[in-house]
């Protein structure tokens, strides 16, 4: 598991081939196994795959996911409010799940943030995303990932890059 989190950086280039259906497949059953408060299973997902449609996602921000235009394939990363009231949380650890399997499975990934971010002035990000994919208005919409296989390299984290001064034991702060 930590050679794994060393590996993982955010790749935002990618090459033109497909992500196979088996791989995508093994994706969302890594999804599906998030756990969840009181296993509500807020979330759902939309996968695509659509290149029309990976060109407005990238469009659905002011800033910070031009380049999904790119990308094979993202995941969008939906709950619904009524079935938890920690929805935000249980989002995010599929939304981890989600690129920690593609990293298994030699994929590229990149979270794109959408809950609290706007497309322009007017509209936020979670709205244009709600037209444009047909999202039911009971549903938001937290973030989504970018995938497909890498077309950059990027350095592996490695036990220097680790900022251990964030630990602490039993009391916070340095100790006497
Ligand atoms: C909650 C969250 C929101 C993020 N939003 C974006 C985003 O909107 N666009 C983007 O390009 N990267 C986004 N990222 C990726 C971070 O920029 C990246 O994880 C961070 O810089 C550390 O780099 P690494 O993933 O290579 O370790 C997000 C990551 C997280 C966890």
């Amino acid at each position: 598991m930590l050679d794994l989190l060393m590996k993982r950086r955010s790749i935002r280039k990618y090459e033109k081939r497909a992500v196979e259906p088996e791989k995508i497949e093994q994706i969302m059953k890594a999804a599906l196994l998030a756990p969840s408060s009181k296993k509500s299973q807020p979330w759902e997902f939309v996968v695509v795959t659509e290149p029309e449609l990976l060109k407005k996602l990238s469009q659905s921000r002011e800033m910070g996911a031009a380049f999904v235009k790119e990308a094979p394939l993202a995941i969008v990363i939906l709950a619904d409010p009524a079935k938890s009231n920690v929805w935000v949380e249980d989002a995010a650890i599929a939304a981890t799940l989600i690129q920690l399997e593609a990293e298994i499975l030699g994929l590229g990934s990149c979270w794109i943030q959408v809950r609290n971010r706007s497309c322009d002035e007017v509209r936020s990000t979670e709205a244009v995303i709600h037209e444009m994919l047909k999202i039911p208005q009971h549903l938001h919409v937290a973030s989504f990932i970018a995938m497909g296989y890498p077309a950059e390299t990027k350095q592996p984290y490695s036990e220097d890059d680790l900022p251990e001064n964030r630990v602490f034991v039993n009391r916070y702060g340095v100790g006497e």
